[in-house]
């Protein structure tokens, strides 16, 4: 069937929903000349992630990120990928010491936030995803660069995104502006001399400081890029994750209670914490993973037949360079693989999902590299909010998702009321 059509008036997530509800496990449909195979099926998902993967490589979204992105590991294939997942930062041995080290800078970074937003115990109304935005770009400024970055920077940083989304949205892509170099030679240049100026003062606790101690086979240039792509992969998904579970908890008042409760009585026992002791709020921990499986930041990704090579899937003979869509968003809401997968209910992680169900991070080798540091910022910034102030989400928001830039994020905002608790 014709998707062309269809993807220029939906959110590509959305449409496989659709696809995905309509015709099952796997599918075929045209963008221009072009076949796309969605699947829908754990097998067939191991298959292409996992036991198979040396037939598929990742070509998409080079189109949309290359220019960004330049020579990361997110583009890379092959040897060369091997290499850089091997020295990526956060492959690094002892990593663990630096998520811990960082814990505290994130706790003040959002109660600066806060305090800053609404210094008084009175209610206030506030658009809550501009200002996550805003928290976590300062956040992963800190932690990854030991750099405190202004407003030029964010800005700069947002000219990347935008570029990024409507790249990725062009059949051919217009040539880029003189904007666009510039201020990327002006990002590119600023990660640079952080590297330059960290690795002399081994003092921070930030990632560069960190990588001093580690023998990483990384150039400058190599080094460069994983940490701008850190940035434009991963600032905005943070976000996501915290913004998905407040905006579930204001629509759930009995989970949300539930989540207080466990968060005030570990901050009455604790003062000084590690990722570990985080790591024992259970009901945090199910919230955040029912957030991801509602709205995974990354809903959709792509791996493509490789050049020369044919691939029988699903009982289908598939030729070189057919691309293959998985899609969290429509699997993780199929009735066919989850019970109730409209309702939102974190007793559902009770146990582990089954195998190749659940996938916000994706799967296998390729797996999100960034995972646990999301993980460790989003529940640490839930934990300061929520300890701190009382936070509902206005009834007028839906959370209606829109693509953007390779992720979701919510159409109208997430306005928000926000209220600082009086200390008894
Ligand atoms: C809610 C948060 C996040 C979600 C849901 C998410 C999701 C994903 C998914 C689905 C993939 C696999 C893509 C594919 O197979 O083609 C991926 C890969 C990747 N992610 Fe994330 N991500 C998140 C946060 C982050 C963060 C914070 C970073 C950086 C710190 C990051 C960096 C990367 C990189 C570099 C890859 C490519 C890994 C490789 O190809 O070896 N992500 N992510």
């Amino acid at each position: 069937m014709s998707g062309s059509q269809d993807f220029a008036s939906t959110d590509p997530h959305k449409k496989l929903y659709e696809y995905a509800q309509k015709y099952g496990d796997i599918m075929c449909f045209w963008l221009g000349n072009i076949p796309n195979i969605l699947i829908n099926e754990p097998k067939l998902i191991e298959q292409v992630l996992v036991t198979d993967i040396d037939n598929f490589y990742k070509n998409s979204p080079r189109k949309a990120a290359k220019p960004v992105m330049n020579g990361s590991l997110f583009l890379s294939n092959g040897k060369d990928w091997e290499f850089k997942r091997r020295n990526h930062p956060f492959s690094a041995n002892e990593i663990s010491t630096y998520f811990d080290d960082v814990l505290p800078l994130i706790q003040t970074c959002t109660r600066e936030h806060l305090e800053k937003l609404q210094p008084s115990s009175s209610p206030k109304n506030v658009e809550m995803f501009d200002e996550l935005t805003h928290l976590s770009f300062r956040i992963f400024g800190l932690t990854i660069l030991g750099a405190e970055m202004g407003e030029d920077f964010f800005s700069y940083f947002m000219t990347l995104m935008n570029e990024m989304n409507s790249r990725g949205t062009q059949v051919f892509p217009v040539s880029l502006s003189f904007k666009f170099w510039s201020e990327r030679n002006k990002w590119f240049k600023f990660i640079e001399n952080q590297i330059n100026a960290q690795q002399k003062d081994r003092n921070g606790v930030d990632l560069i400081a960190f990588l001093t101690g580690t023998n990483t086979e990384l150039s400058l240039e190599q080094l460069r890029d994983e940490l701008s792509t850190i940035f434009t992969a991963g600032t905005r998904n943070v976000v996501i994750a915290v913004a998905a579970v407040l905006y579930l908890c204001s629509r759930h008042p009995e989970a949300k209670q539930k989540l207080q409760l466990e968060i005030e009585e570990f901050e009455s026992q604790k003062n000084d914490f590690h990722v570990s002791d985080i790591n024992q709020l259970t009901y945090l921990n199910k919230v955040v993973k029912e957030a991801l499986r509602l709205y995974p930041a990354v809903p959709l990704f792509i791996r493509e037949v490789l050049p020369g090579k044919s691939v029988v899937l699903g009982g289908h003979s598939l030729p070189e360079k057919t691309q293959i869509f998985i899609s969290s968003w429509a699997f993780h809401r199929s009735p066919n693989h989850w019970e109730n997968p409209d309702t939102f209910a974190p007793e559902r992680f009770d146990t582990e999902p089954r195998l190749f169900h659940y996938f916000p991070f994706g799967a296998g080798p390729r797996a999100c590299v960034g995972m646990y540091f999301t993980l460790v910022c989003t529940k640490m910034i839930l934990l300061t909010m929520l300890s701190e102030y009382s936070i509902n989400v206005a009834p007028s928001c839906t959370f209606d998702t829109r693509y953007f830039a390779g992720t979701i994020m919510p159409r109208d905002g997430l306005l928000s009321q926000i209220q600082k608790k009086v200390a008894v």
